[in-house]
């Protein structure tokens, strides 16, 4: 089931999401609804509390390449364990700040650890465009958004426009 995706600013995203328990059969469904919210809207990674849900869940699929088959990642309780010196910088975006980019600044590689849709635990190194989309959703986890990382005019040039974004989306004008 597609869920709505919050807009910026929503108190909700500020929030530091809870650990999930045991997995059951529900985070399953919130994992399957996120895969299918993000693959429509369409996006490359979504975290729970984008559609509302203050829980430590994400998922991601960063298969860019036409033809080339997906790989939809559901991840659980996703902590960074370790992080390369070495920085990348990407011209990031997000569902909950639509037609919006800035370049940010972050380890090149991540170490991550978490539970798997099967309820094992996993770890992998990410690097590229995984290890940046890693990052920005676990931060998503701690209140985070991509536009914390850049500078205050910026942020706040953009934060107005998602205001005014979601004036015209309640007035039906968007
Ligand atoms: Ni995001």
């Amino acid at each position: 089931m597609i869920r709505p995706i919050l807009i910026h600013p929503d108190p909700r995203l500020k929030k530091l999401c809870t650990p999930v328990p045991d997995l059951s059969d529900g985070l399953r469904t919130l994992a399957d609804d996120m895969l299918e919210t993000m693959y429509d809207a369409p996006g490359i990674g979504l975290a729970a509390p984008q559609i509302g849900v203050l829980e430590r869940v994400i998922v991601m699929d960063c298969v860019k390449e036409e033809g080339e088959a997906p790989k939809p990642m559901v991840l659980f309780n996703p902590e960074i364990i370790g992080s390369s010196d070495d920085t990348s910088v990407y011209e990031e975006g997000c569902l909950s700040i639509p037609d919006q980019f800035a370049e940010v600044t972050r380890p090149s590689e991540v170490e991550v650890r978490w539970i798997n849709r099967d309820g094992n635990e996993e770890t992998q190194v990410f690097s590229g465009l995984w290890a940046t989309c890693i990052q920005h959703e676990i931060d998503h986890l701690n209140g985070k958004l991509f536009i914390d990382h850049i500078g205050t005019m910026k942020r706040q040039l953009i934060t107005r426009k998602m205001q005014k974004l979601k004036r015209d989306i309640a007035r039906g004008k968007a």
